[in-house]
């Protein structure tokens, strides 16, 4: 089998779980949450620093790969793995939710998505067969279904002729993976979609139980709905999802989103959060988010987070991130992103320990009190 998901705890009083995936790559301990490396790099991070940051997992996009440098040169240059230099587990998103964001440049068909690339102007389709090649072209430990993400908001009746779509792509998607794919260290995840709509969520859901995926993933959320709507849907869905199989929530989400969803029995996580903000001078700290460019911590001895551990705390000070920010240095990404990284990486790790110790609930409680004491 590619991909082994053991369930080594449950929480008495939430959803939450505590798990462990692994694949011919790596052991990935969950809740885990995957740093995005969208064009085969995660933004401003080396791979030694990845592997010092202790991820087993990040994310790449088909997308991206598909128009530069092509998934055939990256076949070519033994699989993506190998191009990056990046030893440990990949999880590639299937393309879709990339083209829905172009907006104007697509046209959606039957057959796939057809849009006009973003760098030189060419036509181009994207299939459930096309992404289902490219993505095993990369040589991903993840592949994700090719599906439609509605726009929000979005009629009932628009999201069942969306998720019906899905759903059939998601079975094109499974039979071109099952005759192409090496299925001895690749495996298929479906995507759940269905708005903020229970019923129709229900609906998604049953449609990819049928045909059967190694696991299952919570599309279509934190695209603009308010966060108790991406909360409900998660707590009425998650749970859902067979208990035997990795659960995992698209593109979420800030620090206590990742908190809250892994309440309501969710395993893994992708966010361009803390990488984007980092190189915008944001950055996460246990009581809450700052922003270097703020004047305050121009002479600001401390580290970024008193409490944290990583490398950037334990030598750097607030006010020479904020001097390299301001004057536009490249090391202030580097430094922000690998403390964010840290950040979010840490968090999970220790959500993973109180899980462990059957206190997640207290966890829980003390995360919410600390982020009030927050001053910004
Ligand atoms: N990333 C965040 N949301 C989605 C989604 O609905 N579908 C896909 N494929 N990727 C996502
Ligand atoms: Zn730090």
């Amino acid at each position: 089998m590619s991909l082994r998901f053991e369930l080594l705890a449950s929480d008495a009083g939430t959803a939450a779980r505590r798990g462990r995936i692994t694949t011919t790559r790596s052991v990935i301990e969950t809740p885990v949450f995957m740093p995005v490396g969208t064009a085969a790099t995660v933004k401003a991070l080396t791979q030694d620093m990845l592997e010092a940051l202790d991820a087993r997992i990040i994310l790449a996009n088909t997308y991206h790969l598909f128009l530069r440098p092509g998934h055939e040169v990256i076949r070519e240059l033994g699989g993506l793995h190998r191009f990056m230099s990046w030893p440990r587990s990949i999880l590639t998103d299937s393309g879709g939710y990339q083209v829905f964001s172009l907006g104007e440049l697509r046209t959606i068909s039957e057959e796939g998505v057809t849009f006009r690339s973003h760098l030189d102007g060419t036509r181009l389709l994207l299939s459930p067969e096309v992404s289902m090649e490219v993505q095993i072209a990369l040589g991903s430990d993840i592949v994700m279904a090719f599906d439609e993400c509605p726009p929000y908001p979005a009629s009932p009746e628009q999201v069942r002729h969306s998720l019906e779509l899905t759903e059939r792509w998601a079975r094109r998607c499974r039979t071109y993976f099952d005759t192409h794919a090496d299925r001895e260290r690749q495996s298929l995840f479906g995507i759940v979609q269905g708005s903020v709509y229970p019923e129709l969520r229900a609906r998604s859901l049953e449609g990819l139980l049928e045909i059967g995926f190694e696991g299952y993933a919570i599309g279509g959320l934190s695209v603009g709905e308010e966060k108790h709507l991406m909360y409900d849907t998660t707590e009425f869905i998650a749970p859902r999802l067979p208990a035997d199989k990795p659960r995992y929530l698209m593109g979420v989400g800030t620090p206590a989103d990742l908190v809250e969803s892994v309440a309501r029995g969710v395993d893994m996580f992708d966010c361009v959060m803390p990488t984007r903000h980092a190189r915008n001078g944001t950055v996460f700290t246990t009581t809450g988010r700052l922003n270097l460019r703020n004047a305050r911590y121009v002479r600001d001895e401390q580290p970024l987070d008193p409490d944290c551990t990583c490398a950037v705390c334990r030598r750097y000070s607030r006010a020479y991130l904020a001097h390299l920010l301001r004057t536009g240095e490249i090391l202030a990404s580097i430094l922000a992103t690998y403390h964010n990284v840290h950040h979010y990486l840490d968090l999970m790790r220790q959500i993973r320990h109180a899980l462990e110790r059957a206190e997640f609930s207290r966890f829980r409680a003390d995360f919410h009190r600390r982020q009030l004491s927050s001053e910004e």
